[in-house]
């Protein structure tokens, strides 16, 4: 939009606004509300409900000169359009008169209320939107008090219409608005709901199989300004006002989204406080107002009746329920007999104070803490990370984004609503993939590369910017020349990196070229520009500001050389069954969990934590923004916070940690993180005004999403804000080693089986399947037939498991998503046979 300024007068207030403000936003912006359906901030205005006329006057011009005409004041003569206008689809110009507050104008807006009323059901009392609808709001503040129309004159049509497994429909209240249609082709990429019939028979269709295919469906319901549409999972649920709401993040994936979670007490869970919903919470920079499916429906693991609620211990040879008292003394035993023989193994799931306490106490102890995702580069993205202030949707034309060795849709689907709509403003897109994924249908440069090779793919984007001789053994030809000449020409340039089909080696390999790339083209140190690792867990970049690390070797020989293992939110032998030896036997072994997992059922002490959604703490997103989330329901059972249980054990361990909050926690955090120095629980529950405003009495305008009041959080800047002399070495994958088979290719699946998914009985019918996809060829020389039963020979074990053929799988290669029930470390070659 221009910043040239353009001077209108609304209701007599004068307004400045830049040119090509609609007349709608204007108004808000002087803080005066003109009622809406249709429009929506977010999505391109239709003007089609008519719910925000206004009368409209423009200087009236000398035809002659092109000259405005003066009245007797010397003022320019206002004409007044013959007809109302829609606001919404109105761009404002210099000497435009609005009137809002006009008899005129408000009485167009009663009539079109009236005649939207016409077919409306009414049935406030049982809709799920009461105390929170658009119409009810516009009702009463537009409306007319009463109707002249009959109820049985009314048009009634169906009122339980499932669009999909999670999106339910009553087509009575719908206002065809078509919000929740051009929201699902302009923001998500996902068109798949539309208009059918015409008239007072026009209805919302789904035409996608399975119905509402798209990740994104509740975001419909958000901004849907009437009870239309609502989610099966909170449909009848509870009324608006009865439920509190808690600030909170997501921890299903790196991007952070900021959240609502909506609480009421239930007599169905003994009195006790659950989770009715979850909604976004506005943070522009990070989520918008937008959040995935998998963020608004996977909660229900948290007040799963399978969590851990009390401390076991194992007593010959099984685990029982103690107190908190003999199990951290039996813990403490066992780790003090170990020495320095210790290794904590722990995931990014966790929050930093909980990381930050675990490295400090293995510290202490002199053992060594761990960090279990394996992806490297944490401390690349620590130097070169994206600058503060970053907002990815402000990238557009000029700028360019690559996306390497990643499927962003499925492993950070904010992030791919984000980079998408970049890429539809102009933003270079290139993505880089041994397999097509769904960015590339937005890409402008397509790099394929064989898996194994995608570190050797960044290092011949780099020889292809710095044309640097050391590099020249990985230089490429069409498209990776023009890819790199799209990333070396852009005016800013953010790279995201993933790790599917990588090794831990490669991995390295491959962020330090990304990290190169920056340096040579200069993209770093500013907002706008850096890289941001696709991380497997929510705050695995926290754990490695905190100061853990991955297993220098493999993880079987460190666990394997400890006396004494301590392991926090992880399962490493339910995700790869050959750590189970080395968990065994005489070494002792402490897992503080949410739920019985695998490795705990080997543990000698099982210490029960609490989710996130009882407890305060911070997560640092893969963009490095530091936020808070804070305690929403009391602690299941007699789980503890993961920070706090550390406490406990270091003080029987005769070490001191500071015990009295999770605040105190994040103060040490900052004393001895020069990165995270600036900031308290305060400087992160700071806000600013953000646009479009929702919330409050704003609620038609954005939908039910929250204001942010809790904290935008603090993105942390990366070193090469500070020091412009940044310089990355990098480094040779190892070589490529083919062998004898396929390769079995891990790769992530949004709906996975896993513990904190699995609980959320609503995303069944969407979990992934455990399928082995293979190319046409593959499946052919092996004789697979769609869905035929095959064994797969992996490490060692044989599983038995479905195959399909699927278009674009590369030949030589099986892909497996992780979390489905079939561990899978890393990529390895493998043998596939029909079962016989
Ligand atoms: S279902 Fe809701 S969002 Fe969609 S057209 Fe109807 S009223 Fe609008
Ligand atoms: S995109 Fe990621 S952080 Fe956001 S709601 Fe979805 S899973 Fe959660
Ligand atoms: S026509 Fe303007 S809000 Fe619908």
């Amino acid at each position: 939009m221009s910043e040239e300024l353009v001077q209108l007068k609304i209701d007599d207030i004068d307004v400045r606004v830049p040119k090509g403000t609609l007349v709608v936003n204007a108004a808000k912006q002087a803080g005066i509300e003109i009622p809406v359906f249709c429009h929506h901030p977010k999505i391109e205005s239709v003007g089609m409900c008519r719910m925000c006329l206004v009368e409209i006057g423009t200087p009236k011009r000398d035809r002659s000169t092109g000259e405005n005409i003066l009245d007797k004041s010397g003022q320019p003569q206002i004409e007044f359009w013959p007809k109302l206008e829609t606001s919404c689809t109105m761009p404002v110009s210099e000497g435009m008169v609005v009137k809002v507050s006009s008899d005129k104008a408000v009485e167009g807006r009663k009539q079109i209320l009236e005649f939207l009323l016409t077919s409306h059901p009414l049935d406030c009392p049982v809709c799920d939107k009461g105390g929170e609808c658009s119409l009810q709001d516009l009702a009463m503040g537009h409306g007319s008090g009463e109707s002249r129309f009959l109820l049985d004159d009314k048009k009634h049509q169906d009122k339980h219409v499932q669009l999909g497994d999670l999106i339910v429909l009553d087509r009575e209240r719908c206002v065809q608005c078509a919000r929740c249609i051009r929201y699902q082709e302009e923001v998500t990429g996902d068109p798949v709901l539309a208009f059918a019939e015409r008239g007072r028979n026009i209805e919302i269709v789904t035409f996608s199989d399975p119905g509402f295919d798209s990740y994104f469906s509740g975001n419909t319901t958000d901004i849907c300004p009437v009870g239309a549409l609502t989610t099966a999972d909170f449909r009848f649920g509870a009324r608006s006002w009865e439920m509190d709401a808690t600030a909170s993040i997501c921890t299903h994936c790196p991007v952070g989204c900021n959240l609502m979670l909506n609480t009421r007490r239930e007599a169905s869970a003994n009195g006790r406080q659950v989770i009715k919903r979850v909604m976004p919470r506005q943070n522009e920079r990070v989520n918008e107002i937008w959040i995935c499916d998998k963020g608004r429906f996977a909660h229900h693991f948290a007040t799963s009746d399978e969590r851990l609620t009390k401390p076991l211990v194992r007593i010959d040879g099984k685990l029982v329920k103690t107190s908190w008292k003999k199990a951290l003394e039996r813990a403490a035993e066992g780790l003090k007999a170990a020495g320095e023989d210790v290794v904590g193994l722990a995931s990014g799931r966790v929050s930093n104070e909980d990381l930050y306490y675990f490295h400090s106490l293995l510290k202490s102890v002199g053992g060594q803490a761990v960090l279990s995702d394996p992806q490297a580069g944490g401390e690349l993205v620590q130097q070169v990370g994206v600058g503060q202030g970053t907002d990815l949707g402000a990238l557009g034309a000029g700028d360019a984004i690559l996306v390497i060795a990643s499927d962003l849709h499925e492993e950070a689907p904010i992030w791919w609503q984000r980079v998408m709509g970049a890429a539809k403003r102009g933003a270079a897109l290139v993505v880089a993939n041994a397999r097509k994924t769904r960015l590339d249908d937005y890409a402008v440069h397509k790099v394929r590369y064989r898996y194994q090779e995608a570190a050797r793919t960044g290092l011949g984007l780099l020889h292809a910017i710095t044309g640097a001789k050391d590099l020249s053994k990985f230089s490429g030809d069409e498209p990776l020349k023009s890819a790199a000449k799209a990333l070396a020409e852009a005016e800013n340039l953010v790279i995201f990196y993933g790790v599917e089909g990588l090794t831990y080696a490669e991995s390295k390999s491959l962020s330090e070229a990304c990290a190169a790339i920056l340096v040579e083209t200069k993209n770093v140190g500013r907002a706008q520009n850096g890289l941001i690792a696709v991380w497997p867990k929510s705050n695995t970049q926290g754990a490695w500001d905190m100061g853990l690390r991955p297993a220098e070797e493999d993880l079987e020989n460190a666990l394997a050389s400890a006396k004494a293992v301590y392991i926090m939110a992880v399962d490493p032998v339910g995700d790869d069954p050959s750590l189970a030896e080395s968990l065994e036997g005489d070494r002792f072994l402490v897992v503080q969990e949410l739920f019985m997992t695998q490795t705990a059922e080997l543990a000698d002490v099982v210490l029960p934590a609490e989710s996130f959604i009882e407890r305060e703490g911070t997560f640092t997103s893969g963009e490095r923004r530091v936020q808070r989330f804070y305690p929403a329901v009391k602690a299941l059972g007699e789980a503890k916070a993961d920070w706090r249980i550390i406490t406990s054990l270091a003080a029987n361990l005769g070490l001191e940690l500071e015990s009295s909050s999770a605040a105190a926690v994040f103060l040490q955090i900052a004393d001895s993180n020069e990165a995270y120095t600036e900031l308290s629980y305060q400087s992160l529950a700071e806000v600013e005004e953000q646009w479009p405003p929702v919330g409050e009495n704003d609620l038609y305008f954005g939908g039910t999403t929250f204001k942010n009041r809790q904290g935008l959080g603090v993105q942390l800047a990366p070193a090469a804000e500070k020091d412009q002399s940044i310089k990355i070495k990098w480094s040779v994958p190892p070589e490529f080693k083919s062998k004898k088979g396929l390769l079995l290719v891990p790769v992530v699946e949004l709906y996975d089986r896993g513990a904190t998914v699995i609980p959320s009985e609503i995303l069944h019918p969407r979990l992934a399947s455990p399928l082995l996809r293979m190319s046409l060829k593959d499946a052919k020389s092996v004789g697979v037939v769609q869905g035929a039963q095959i064994e797969l020979l992996i490490d060692g074990r044989t599983e038995e498991l479905q195959a399909i053929a699927e278009e674009g799988v590369p030949d030589g290669v099986v892909l497996l998503g992780r979390g489905l029930g079939v561990p899978i470390a890393e990529p390895g070659y493998v043998e596939v046979r029909l079962k016989a």
